[in-house]
């Protein structure tokens, strides 16, 4: 067996026990440039058929959050050009919820062999993967993709191709009220066993 199995219990407690801290119950201080750049390269160890690295992440910290925020506001009023001014405000200040936030982009690569469906699901893991190390550091984390993932401006100000897509947004900070336990699926609807018929 590996050295590296943790076998403790410890890992298997806190999976079976996580839940994310949602963005609106976060405040300061977020990860420094030591835990996030940890918290990032396990984001980088997640398993990658190829070894293609089809993701980038995109730091968005300190006055960078109301920079885009404008872009978020501007973006949101053109949708919606009948919001009123607290609405469209709201949306300026999504970004600063949290002191950090991390988008995570999935930028494939096109006619590959390795099919575009499992390099986007290597973003999903992580994404995960990155939401996970964060609460195991003892951070709040919550991953959200809200309406800004998918508009082309907010796309174009982070400086993304135009295939790329952003798997989520990844809110760092610290817990600032504790999160009541969200009913979770109930396990025999879930898990079956395969058995032969014949
Ligand atoms: C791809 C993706 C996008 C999500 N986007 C949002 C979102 O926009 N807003 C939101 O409230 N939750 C969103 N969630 C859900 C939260 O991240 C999370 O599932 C929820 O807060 C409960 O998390 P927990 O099971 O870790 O406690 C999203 C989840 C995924 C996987």
């Amino acid at each position: 067996m590996s050295d590296f199995n943790l076998r403790d219990g410890d890992t298997i407690d806190f999976l079976l026990s996580r839940r994310s801290i949602l963005a609106r119950m976060m405040d300061g201080p977020g990860p420094d440039d030591q835990d996030l750049r940890k918290i990032m390269e396990a984001g980088m160890r997640v398993p990658d058929h190829g070894r293609l690295a089809p993701w980038r992440f995109i730091v968005i910290r300190g006055d960078a959050r109301e920079r885009l925020g404008a872009t978020l506001g501007a973006a949101f009023l053109k949708n919606n050009p009948d919001a009123i001014e607290e609405q469209v405000e709201l949306e300026r200040e999504r970004l600063t919820r949290a002191p950090v936030v991390i988008a995570v982009v999935s930028r494939t690569v096109k006619e590959h062999k390795i099919p575009e469906w499992e390099q986007i699901l290597s973003s999903g893991a992580a994404c995960q993967t990155m939401l996970i190390a964060a609460l195991s550091m003892g951070y709040a984390a919550q991953w959200i993709t809200e309406w800004y993932a998918y508009d082309p401006e907010v796309k174009q100000t982070l400086g993304l191709d135009t295939d790329d897509q952003i798997a989520g947004f990844l809110y760092l900070g610290h817990e600032a009220e504790e999160p009541t336990e969200r009913n979770r699926p109930d396990y025999n609807d879930i898990v079956s066993e395969w058995m032969p018929t014949d």
